[in-house]
């Protein structure tokens, strides 16, 4: 049978009720990287509104890996515990609850975006020094230097990935994505725009996916046997006027990620530097990168960007462009999406016990 959107999904031995996933979205509320009640209500509604997968903001592996003070972190046992009512919200709905690990490299230490967003560097009360595959810092006003990890430093960011997993699950999380996408860490090492090393992490393609494997590999270490792992991906840099990383590179990379241990790829892209240029961010605008991965690399994948469409997301999965469909913006603004777009296609969908007074039929 062809799935569709509303079609369950299953990875190793947990079942995504349907294809629907959450993209993950910072929320610039949290202090000290703990959750509080709005991430609780955040998330729970997004369930509520029939979500399959529920996917929590990139959660910052150690203080330094956030990207700004109020980022998500999960480098302590309290924040696991400010965690734990939100996936168990999550579940009580019948959706699958997901968390997104990060590190910011040289992308951290920015204001939230109400407070203007902009780089605060090391001596603000509120900043610190960020860490990068190179000492280039992100070519942006008032962005300070960063530093580039030595190799004991990189073998400590593997082993935070590694300890973050740990409480994701000792938290109740059923899905770890492994964020590798929008110029972040693992995507520094990842492109030859931002990795100018030549050790073992820098030079050849072999050596600038050495970190983000060794990552999702110790990840699986850790990581249940029975439970899915991703990895975002930006599949392209947009920069195909020098060296840099594209679509040819993700095909290549994701059966490397698979070996490492990861299940499905969750496919973005851009983000490495400001003079990306996109061909456009109508309907749809990376389907074509997350469908290259699928088809040519033969790995499930994730497809994200300006899907709004019920019809749309529904074809993306028929046709067999996309395994899961992520939706960020358009749930925001519409938290109960899958609950209206169910109805619209006419799929049965569960709806939670509270509201079936307000079913369309
Ligand atoms: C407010 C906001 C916060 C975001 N935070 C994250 C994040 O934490 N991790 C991530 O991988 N992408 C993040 N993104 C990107 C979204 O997950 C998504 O890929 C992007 O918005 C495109 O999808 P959309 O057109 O459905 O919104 C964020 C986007 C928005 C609008």
């Amino acid at each position: 049978m062809t799935p569709s959107l509303f079609t369950p999904l299953s990875i190793r031995d947990t079942e995504i009720p349907n294809r629907v996933m959450l993209s993950p979205m910072c929320q610039y509320s949290a202090d000290d990287g703990l959750a509080n009640e709005w991430h609780r209500v955040h998330l729970g509604s997004r369930a509520v509104g029939g979500a399959g997968l529920v996917m929590a903001e990139a959660t910052a592996v150690e203080p330094r890996g956030r990207i700004t003070p109020g980022c998500l972190g999960i480098w302590s046992d309290e924040h696991v515990e400010r965690l734990e009512p939100i996936t168990e919200f999550v579940r009580s709905q019948g959706s699958v609850p997901a968390i997104q690990l990060a590190h910011a490299g040289r992308k951290g230490s920015h204001a939230v975006p109400a407070d203007g967003g902009h780089g605060l560097g090391p001596d603000h009360e509120d900043g610190w020094e960020t860490v990068s595959a190179s000492d280039d810092p992100y070519p942006e006003e008032r962005q300070a230097a960063t530093r580039r990890l030595d190799i004991d430093g990189i073998a400590d960011v593997t082993e935070s990935f590694r300890a973050a997993a740990e409480r994701a699950l000792a938290a109740g999380f059923e899905v770890a994505e492994v964020h590798a996408a929008h110029g972040y860490l693992f995507h520094q090492f990842l492109s030859p725009v931002t990795n100018d090393r030549d050790d073992e992490y820098g030079g050849s393609f072999e050596n600038r996916t050495r970190l983000l494997r060794e990552a999702v590999a110790a990840v699986r270490d850790v990581w249940p046997a029975d439970k899915p792992l991703f990895v975002r991906i930006s599949a392209t840099d947009w920069l195909p006027d020098r060296p840099s990383w594209d679509v040819d590179d993700s095909v290549r990379l994701a059966p490397l990620l698979v070996d490492a241990g990861a299940d499905l790829i969750d496919v973005s892209s851009g983000g490495i530097h400001p003079d990306q240029r996109l061909p456009g961010t109508g309907p749809g605008y990376q389907v074509p990168c997350a469908e290259a991965v699928r088809e040519r690399a033969d790995v499930p994948v994730a497809a994200v960007g300006g899907i709004t469409e019920p019809a749309h997301a529904d074809a993306l999965v028929r046709n067999g462009r996309a395994d899961l469909v992520a939706i960020g913006r358009e749930l925001l603004r519409h938290p109960y999406w899958p609950l209206e777009a169910a109805h619209e296609l006419g799929a049965d969908i569960e709806w939670p016990v509270q509201y079936r007074r307000g079913r369309f039929d």
